[in-house]
């Protein structure tokens, strides 16, 4: 089947710190690295690198056609890319030794896709494939419900979390992915624990603590892999995408998670965001394959 991902699409400005600054503090970076991010774009190339069939549905702006060019050379479908008037989003990213990060968006053209570019990518769409989206774009709500109504199975990635875009888009979740600060947020606003959301499933990342699947047996705890960070930059993007594309084809929920999680645990290994993502033979060779 295929996963269609609207998603956000940036150009992602890393720069290594000693230290996170604090309100008013200027810090010097020791090191700028500049590559394909956006929490869209990441997810549709660790999908992609999954072995997933992806169309990316996103805007960039004249300035962004290496980045749809960069997410075409990874295997992602980029049909669905418009070019608009805005410029092309971006990130500003300040990482600490430990692998800590501090993420400054200017969403520019991910903010402005138009209605019509959903449409259009909806109606190519077959029931049965996935819709996934997350919080750097305008529309997601309207995305999963059209999606919903067409057959397709549902997935959120609260990510970064903003409580009126939660609110609009999990009554048209299949499954919801966030990590424990987002389900601590979500609880917060909603007043409702994750395993008590009416979305089917949960799944609710803590980094080195591992994840926790809410599902319709209850909740199941997921062990992380050992790891030594260096940048926590994507590793949940790419938790998300490998997740999507081993249910995609047609892994149960563990064993997709499991794959998930060996892929985030490269990820946080390695500094930087779309460019560095692990491919499958990776994490399948991470995992003990032969
Ligand atoms: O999740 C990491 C991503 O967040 C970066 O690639 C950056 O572009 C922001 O969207």
């Amino acid at each position: 089947m295929t996963i269609w991902n609207l998603g956000s699409i940036n150009a992602d400005f890393a720069y290594a710190v000693s230290r996170l600054p604090g309100p008013g503090e200027t810090v010097a970076a020791t090191a700028l690295d500049r590559g394909l991010g956006g929490k869209g774009a990441n997810i549709s190339v660790a999908a992609a690198r999954a072995a997933a069939r992806v169309v990316h549905v996103g805007a960039i702006g004249p300035d962004g056609r290496w980045a749809a060019e960069r997410l075409l050379e990874y295997g992602v479908d980029t049909r669905h890319i418009a070019e608009g008037g805005e410029v092309t989003g971006h990130a500003v990213i300040a990482v600490e030794p430990c692998g800590e990060n501090a993420i400054l968006i200017w969403p520019g053209a991910n903010a402005a896709i138009p209605e019509s570019v959903r449409d259009a990518a909806l109606a190519a769409a077959r029931t049965g494939d996935w819709a996934v989206t997350q919080n750097e774009t305008n529309g997601q709500a309207g995305w999963l419900s059209a999606a919903r109504r067409l057959g397709l199975r549902t997935a959120y990635v609260a990510a970064p979390f903003e409580t009126g875009a939660a609110r609009a888009a999990l009554p048209h979740a299949d499954l919801l992915i966030l990590n424990a600060v987002e389900a601590r947020q979500l609880s917060e606003a909603t007043g409702a624990a994750p395993g008590a959301l009416s979305v089917a499933d949960v799944v609710v990342t803590r980094g080195a603590e591992g994840c926790t699947w809410h599902g319709p047996g209850g909740a199941r705890e997921f062990p992380a892999d050992p790891v030594q960070a260096v940048d926590a930059t994507g590793a949940g993007d790419t938790f998300a995408g490998y997740l999507l594309a081993g249910l995609d084809r047609g892994l149960p929920m563990a064993q997709a998670i499991g794959m998930a999680q060996s892929a985030a645990a490269l990820m946080v290994a390695r500094r930087g965001t779309a460019d560095v993502i692990p491919d499958l033979a990776e994490v399948q060779a991470a995992r003990g394959a032969p």
